[in-house]
This record gives structure tokens, sequence and C-alpha cells, in this order.
């Protein structure tokens, strides 16, 4: 008959046992131990911003995180970092894009336009000081993406782009709140700015029209 002494032996050899057991599963084989040198890397040369600049990345780096980890441009926003919130929104090559959703190394020899390439403090882009003049943010996280993806927008519409609200689509779409809502809907604002933000865009499209 088992006492309670044999019980409290084999059950802590069987707790030590299946440690053991997990420790050889987590280890990784010596065959198959992936070390520094065999991280495949690659040169890439884009201008960001308007200057050159030079990164030598694992392939496998977005390029948000080459440009706020590589270049240390940290306006560009890490939200959801699977192309759902918009925070990471970048201009490259005339074009918006989820920079978390693209590898850097596709970028070689383009042109990136981040928040900071936009304008400065001393001489803020038209949308950053019509976001700063209608409130068009709270928190702020998503703000450097609203704003890229905002001049962007303007800039689709002025190219005749249409979008899924355009009535006519052989038309010259217009600049309209219901053309910006539709166009804006991939940037997610926590904060709900949304109105603010559609005031700011409004303004600036006023001007340039
Ligand atoms: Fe890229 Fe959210 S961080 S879409
Ligand atoms: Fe806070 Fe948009 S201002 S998430």
């Amino acid at each position: 008959m088992q006492n309670s002494r044999d019980f409290e032996v084999s059950r802590r050899d069987l707790m030590v046992g299946a440690a053991a057991s997990a420790a050889v599963a987590a280890a990784p084989s010596v065959a198959g131990a992936q070390t520094a040198a065999d991280v495949p890397s690659l040169k890439v040369s884009f201008t960001v911003n308007g200057k050159i600049r030079d990164l030598e990345l694992d392939t496998r780096t977005t390029l948000l995180d080459a440009l706020r980890e590589g270049l240390h441009l940290a306006g560009t926003k890490k939200g959801c970092d699977h192309g759902q919130c918009g925070a990471c929104t970048v201009i490259v090559d005339g074009r918006r894009i989820n920079s978390c959703l693209t590898l850097a190394v596709m970028h070689q020899g383009g042109s990136i336009t981040t928040v900071e390439g936009l304008g400065t403090p001393q001489d803020l882009h038209p949308m950053q000081a019509a976001f700063v003049k209608h409130d068009g943010y709270q928190c702020g996280h998503c703000t450097p993406g609203q704003i890229c993806s905002a001049v962007a927008v303007l800039g689709e519409i002025e190219a005749g782009i249409p979008s899924h609200v355009s009535a006519d689509l052989t038309a010259r779409p217009q600049a309209t709140a219901a053309e910006f809502r539709e166009r804006m809907s991939g940037n997610i604002c926590r904060c709900g700015a949304y109105s603010n933000i559609v005031d700011a865009i409004t303004e600036v499209a006023g001007r340039k029209a």
C-alpha cells in the first residue's frame, strides 16, 4: 500500500522530470542554432526628408523600425504594427503607405517623407498649422500619421484619383468633408478628434483651391 511519504517522493520526481523535458524541448539544437552572422543583412540607401541616408539592416526590418530605430525619427508612431491604425503613415515616392507593412530594403533609392520632413516647429507645414488651429488632436499619438495622410489626401484629390464616395468616377473628385472622411478612414484616432481633423483639412483644401 502507498503511504503519503511515497506519494511525496514520486510527485517530486514527476515534477523534476517534467521540468527537465521542458528544458530540453526549449533549448535550440546545436545544428539549428542561429548566430548573429546568420542573420541576413543588406545595405539600403534612400532619401529621407531630403537627405540621403544609408543603413545596414536585417532584411526583415520594417520601414517603420528603420525610421524610428535606425534613423531616430520617432515622429512616425507605432500603433498596432500590423496595418490597422495608420499611426505609422509616411509618404513614399508621393504615395502614403503604412510603414509597418513594408520592409525597408524594398525602398532602395526611394524618397520618404515623414512628419519631421513636412515642416519645422518654427515653420510649420500648412497642414500642421491647421491641426494646431483646429485642435485636431488630443494625446497626439495618431497625429503624425494623420498629418502625413491628410497631406497625401489633398494630393490624391488634386491628381483626380477617385474614392469610394466619389459619385462620378470620371469627374475630378471634390474636396468635400465626405471625401476627407472616406480617404482618412485608415487613420484611427482613439481620442476621437475626427471632426476637428476634417475642419483642419477643409481649411487647407480651401486655401489650396
Ligand atoms: Fe502601422 Fe498601425 S502601426 S498601421
Ligand atoms: Fe489621441 Fe488621435 S489624438 S489617438
